[in-house]
Parts: structure tokens; C-alpha cells; sequence
């Protein structure tokens, strides 16, 4: 098939192509490198052996996808292009809701202007809010903290009600619980602008020696050692998650929303022990208040993607914590020279 990726430089966009391209699918990539870089092309490259086709574009501009789409006949769009930083979103709400909002719903337009009516979406976990209990089920009522968040649930709103008023879409909410992990090469992996937000690349960034310690928020949660639970998925796995939802997606027309996690959580602490152990290295760490909008504990029910998709996550703790580290110790600086 022809898939079109959009923000497929990023880090889950640039594992997704590289599963695609491995399976024999061709691939077009639109991104503007807002949050990515040039070099991860070359590396796509390297990994692959092909050479996905490029346009350097924001999927906001209309006339740049329309010309995308008269030049490739298009199967489906696997989208992934938006801004991902919850407390950014918070200083920056207009920001938020403009860039996500505006870009999916031109994207909506031209995929019907072209007739191309097969969507895979990147939503969040964080659709299920504060208040579910875990393991969180797709049915569940949906809520959120910010308004990242909110971008995810009013798109999945949104694809929601284009697909009552034309049922010959087929579309897939893939509720991403928390992506870790790198291309097993070592050659593509998580590359944040700036202080890390998320645990992960805080936790290499601090064993690479550029960060100095960790600070755990809080350890009074009602949890085995009183940090954070959250669903650990190991990037590569999710990738394949992507695939399994095109194939199934592309025989049915139907809107489903599906879990992508490992359906088993990992303390904060547990996280940091087993990154420790699996690579000998010693993360030095500091217990600080809470963050706010934190769950105590958040994952996934992974059943549904079990049945429906045939997939599940592969990988384990230990996988996700090696491979992490073998991208940021041969990467130091990202993709910068
Ligand atoms: N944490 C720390 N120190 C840090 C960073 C995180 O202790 O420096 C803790 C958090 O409090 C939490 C856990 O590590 O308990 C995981 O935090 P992340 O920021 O890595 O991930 P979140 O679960 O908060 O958020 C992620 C994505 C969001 C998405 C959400 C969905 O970053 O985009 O999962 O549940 F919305």
C-alpha cells in the first residue's frame, strides 16, 4: 500500500515508517521538523535500505497536501503530525488548539476531497482522564487535564462524527499509553527539544551526564512504593500496533478505538531500578512534590487490540530500558552533529 505519514520524522512516525517500509509498504512523509530533524531521513534510509518519498510541508497548509495528494495515489494516512508537550499546551493553549485541530481537520478535507477515506490517528491515553480506574478499557467515559489532551479527545470527537455522517471511512483512535524504547540499531530513537518532560529521556539524559539527577514526583501515591504506575510500551511495538490497525482497517469500514500499551504497570522507581540494572549505570535521583494532572496510576487494558488487531506488545522492561540507552549513549547530542 501508499501511506501517506505525517510527522513521519518524528519519534514514533520514524519507527512507524520503518516498520512499513520493512513490510514492503511505500511510504510518503510529510513534516515540517518542527520537533524532529533532517537527519533522521538519512537514517530512515540506512535502516530501511529505501528511500521514503519527502515533502517538507505543515500539514495546516492546504494547498501543499493537495499537491501531495494529486502526486501519490494515496491508500491511507497514518497521522501523527501535532504538538505533544502537555505543559507547553497549558502556557499555550491557543497555540495548541489551532495547530492540532486546524491541521487534522484540512487534512480531513483533502483525504475527502481525494477520496482516501483510511485513517490511523495518534491519540493518548490521556483521553481517560483522572478519574477511570486501571486497567483502563476503551469504553470507558473520557476526560482531560490540558489541553493537549483535549486536542486528542475533540479530534477523536471529531473523526467520531465524520464517520456517522459517512460510514464508507474507516478510521482507528490508537490510545498510545507510554511510548520508551528505540530502534534496536541504536541509529533512531527519542530526540526531545530542550529539559525532557517525560521520564524516560530525563532518566538517559541524566546517565549520558547531561542532566545531573532525576527528580521522581512524589512518592506518597497509593502504589507499591508510593511513585507514579504508569503502562511502558517499548517503541517498536507500538510501531507494529500502527501496521496491524492499517491492515485491519483497510477491510472493514469502521471507527474503533484501540488501547496500544503493554497492560501492565511499572513504578517510577521499578522503571529507574531495572534501567540501572539492565545497562550498569547508576541514576542518582531525588523524591520532589507532586506534579500537577499526575495519576497515580495509569494503564492499559490491552485485550481489545489482542482480539480485533492481533497484537500485542513483545517486549519487555528490560528491552525498552537497553534499548533507550543504546540510542542516547551512541547519540549524546540527538541527531546534532
Ligand atoms: N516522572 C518523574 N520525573 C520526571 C518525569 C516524569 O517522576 O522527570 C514521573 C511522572 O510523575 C509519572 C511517570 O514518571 O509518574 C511518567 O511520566 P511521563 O511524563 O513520562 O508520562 P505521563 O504518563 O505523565 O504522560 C505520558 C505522555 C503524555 C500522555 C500521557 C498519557 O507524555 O503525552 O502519557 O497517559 F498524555
Amino acid at each position: 500500500m501508499k501511506i501517506l505519514v505525517t510527522g513521519g520524522t518524528g519519534y514514533i512516525g520514524s519507527h512507524t515508517t520503518i516498520e512499513l517500509l520493512n513490510q514492503g509498504h511505500e511510504v510518503i512523509i510529510v513534516d515540517n521538523f518542527y520537533n524532529s530533524h533532517p537527519e533522521v531521513l538519512l537514517r530512515i534510509e540506512e535502516l530501511s535500505g529505501k528511500v521514503p518519498k519527502f515533502y517538507k510541508e505543515d500539514v495546516i497548509n492546504r494547498q501543499a497536501l493537495e499537491k501531495i495528494f494529486s502526486e501519490n495515489e494515496i491508500d491511507a494516512v497514518i497521522h501523527f503530525a501535532g504538538y505533544k508537550a502537555v505543559g507547553e499546551s497549558v502556557e499555550k493553549p491557543i497555540e495548541y488548539y489551532y495547530n492540532n485541530l486546524t491541521s487534522t481537520l484540512t487534512l480531513c478535507e483533502v483525504m475527502k476531497k481525494f477520496n482516501v477515506k483510511n485513517l490511523i490517528f495518534s491519540s493518548s491515553a490521556t483521553v481517560y482522564g483522572l478519574n477511570n480506574i486501571s486497567p483502563l478499557k476503551e469504553n470507558l467515559p473520557l476526560s482531560t487535564t490540558n489541553p493537549y489532551g483535549t486536542t486528542k479527545l475533540m479530534i477523536e470527537q471529531i473523526l467520531t462524527d465524520l464517520y456517522k455522517s459517512d460510514n464508507t471511512w474507516s478510521i482507528a483512535l490508537l490510545r498510545y499509553f507510554n511510548p520508551i524504547g528505540a530502534h534496536e540499531s541504536g541509529r533512531i530513537g527519542e530526540n526531545p527539544n530542550g529539559i525532557p518532560n517525560n521520564l524516560m529521556p530525563y532518566i538517559t539524559q541524566v546517565a549520558v551526564g547531561k542532566r545531573e539527577v532525576l527528580s521522581v514526583y512524589g512518592n506518597d501515591y497509593e502504589t507499591i512504593d508510593g511513585t507514579g504506575v504508569r503502562d511502558y510500551i517499548h517503541v517498536v511495538d507500538l510501531a507494529k500496533g500502527h501496521i496491524k490497525a492499517l491492515e485491519r482497517h483497510i477491510e472493514i469500514n469502521k471507527i474503533e478505538a484501540y488501547n496500544l500499551g503493554g497492560g501492565k504497570g511499572y513504578s517510577v522507581l521499578q522503571l529507574v531500578e531495572a534501567f540501572e540494572k539492565v545497562n550498569g549505570v547508576k541514576i542518582p535521583y531525588k523524591i520532589v512534590g507532586r506534579r500537577e494532572g499526575d495519576v497515580a496510576v495509569c494503564y492499559s487494558d490491552a485485550e481489545k487490540a489482542l482480539k480485533e488487531l492481533n497484537w500485542k506488545a513483545e517486549k519487555t522492561i528490560d528491552d525498552m530500558c537497553k534499548d533507550s540507552w543504546n540510542w542516547q549513549k551512541n547519540n549524546p547530542k540527538g541527531y546534532e552533529k
